[in-house]
């Protein structure tokens, strides 16, 4: 088997739109970044507002590096050559097409207006064009939605994206593990995003497996 065959060599697209959980997303590019995977970020404008809100931090969305995402983390020197960064409308990316090969994409936290757009093929901008682009090539999609109560139309765009093959996976981490902290509540749905993209990980203990 070449290099080329091995799924996980191919870049993964990681995409944090507006909704509540920007820890769900940098969490999750952490957990990839340090077990060797090729991560192509963007970011949409709302998305910058919520890690201000939620992180107390300020992304300028021109150019974003690690270290503004994690300061003071001595793992990104090791990683920077695996992250890339495209602002939310560089069409001109690779993930804005099919012939761009990835292993899959998520979209975490996912919002409201963002998922919307992807159930009615609005392509608007790179994270709705790239959501297009896996889904017609029948690629891997997860959409990690953050919302409640739900509404009708969210429920119907939920159900017209799974019915094209999304993952829908909502930010709703469970407490049978009972968790201690905001962190174990972070690793909970991470831990099932990973999953998902097939990555190993031991973020938390699987029901059935020990105690
Ligand atoms: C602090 C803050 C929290 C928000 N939380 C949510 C949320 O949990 N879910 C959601 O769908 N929208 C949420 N929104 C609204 C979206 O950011 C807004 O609809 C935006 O247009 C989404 O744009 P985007 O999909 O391009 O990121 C929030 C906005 C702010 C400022």
């Amino acid at each position: 088997m070449t290099s080329e065959t091995i799924p996980n060599k191919l870049p993964y697209v990681l995409a944090m739109t507006g909704a509540s959980g920007s820890r769900y997303g940098l969490r999750l590019m952490e957990v990839m970044l340090q077990s060797g995977c090729e991560v192509h970020l963007t970011i949409s404008p709302s998305a910058g507002i919520v890690f201000q809100t939620e992180v107390n931090r300020t992304l300028d969305l021109k150019q974003v590096t690690l270290d503004d995402l994690y300061p003071d983390a001595e793992w990104t020197k090791a990683a920077e050559d695996r992250f890339s960064y495209y602002t939310h409308l560089d069409f001109g990316a690779g993930m804005a097409s099919g012939s761009f090969r990835t292993a899959g994409m998520a979209i975490v936290p996912c919002s409201m207006g963002t998922l919307s757009s992807i159930a009615h093929g609005l392509s608007g901008n790179l994270i709705q064009r790239a959501a297009d682009v896996h889904l017609k090539e029948r690629r891997k999609l997860i959409v990690v939605p953050r919302e409640t109560p739900l509404g009708t139309i969210q429920l119907r765009n939920m159900t017209t994206l799974s019915e094209a093959g999304a993952i829908i996976l909502p930010a709703m981490p469970g407490f049978y593990r009972q968790p201690e902290t905001v962190d174990d509540l972070v690793d909970f749905v991470v831990a099932r995003i990973l999953d998902q993209l097939e990555l190993p990980n031991t973020l938390m203990q699987r029901w059935g497996d020990g105690k």
